[in-house]
């Protein structure tokens, strides 16, 4: 049957997923897992055109939204990943590929910033290299579900400045690897190291994104957070935020990081010189590689 005819009665949306499907039967499309995300986005444009009707105006003004996303994305900047940060894509698939069982630290997206050539640092050493900031001294374990110790783990950290910039986003401002390094824990899978408080920070404001969000009204507020990402032999690498509960954004992550089990208290010490530090303990559970090991999964 020609085309025209097969279609008649379908709206474009419609008939667009009829040739799609047409395709596949004919086996023109080697990909299923395409088809099948074509056909899902296809149907759900169409309840959404049923549901909104929208005008062409508003198809302009999309269609200037997604190009203005595009002018903004370079080399150094990715407004796309943004764009999926912000709408919670990225946490959800996150979560629905990285399922951590009860008691296991849990993954989020380790953000645009991450370094993977950053320093070594001695267990106990520091992290700041331009003293800027009130001290932060972070002790902790890395741990198996079961409880073991997890000797020699490899302990990755890096975070902002107590003006909410990493080293990367201020390269003239910042020494460079200033707030990251790498940790290898000790037999009883401890590591220690010195750092300053980081403060939060706002997605950046300038872009699509941010002006979306700001028209919803939504918040660009990140809390503050040091992130880390751990690795051990026969274990899965996680990937993790740990945050700063008596932030007040804790409630509003413009990105979804926040997770209960990742809370934890940033305690302040008073010092003789009037400086204000802080500690900060945590431990970090990993799961095995082998996820029959790995016990119930839930708890996220
Ligand atoms: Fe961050």
């Amino acid at each position: 049957m020609p085309p025209a005819m097969a279609e008649a009665g379908l709206s474009p949306l419609e008939a667009f997923g009829a040739r799609i499907e047409a395709g596949a039967r004919q086996g023109d499309a080697p990909n299923a897992r395409l088809v099948a995300a074509m056909l899902s986005v296809t149907g759900h444009m169409q309840a959404v055109l049923d549901e909104l009707r929208p005008d062409l105006d508003e198809l302009r003004a999309l269609v200037g939204f997604l190009t203005e996303v595009g002018y903004f994305t370079d080399s150094r900047r990715q407004e796309w990943v943004l764009l999926a940060d912000a709408l919670g894509l990225s946490a959800a698939i996150e979560d629905i590929n990285a399922p951590r069982p009860q008691g296991a630290t849990p993954n989020t997206p380790a953000g645009p910033f991450y370094r993977a050539d950053a320093p070594d640092v001695p267990l106990g050493g520091s992290l700041c290299l331009d003293g800027k900031g009130e001290s932060l001294r972070v002790t902790g374990q890395v741990r198996a579900l079961a409880g073991t110790p997890l000797a020699g783990a490899r302990v990755e950290v890096w975070h902002a400045n107590d003006q909410g910039l990493y080293e990367n986003q201020e390269p003239d401002q910042q020494p460079e690897f200033n707030l990251r390094g790498k940790l290898t824990a000790d037999p009883q899978g401890r590591f220690a190291f010195h750092t300053i408080r980081p403060a939060g920070y706002a997605l950046p404001g300038d872009g699509p994104v941010a002006m979306l969000l700001t028209r919803l009204g939504l918040s660009l507020d990140r809390p503050a957070h040091l992130h880390f990402r751990v690795s051990a032999p026969g274990y899965q690498t996680l990937t993790t935020q740990i945050f700063d509960r008596a932030d007040p954004a804790i409630g509003r992550d413009a990105v979804f990081g926040v997770k209960p089990e990742l809370l934890a208290e940033f305690r302040a010490h008073p010092s003789k010189d009037g400086a204000r530090t802080h500690s900060l303990d945590l431990n970090l559970v990993l799961c095995p590689l082998d996820k029959r090991d790995s016990g119930p999964v839930g708890g996220a």
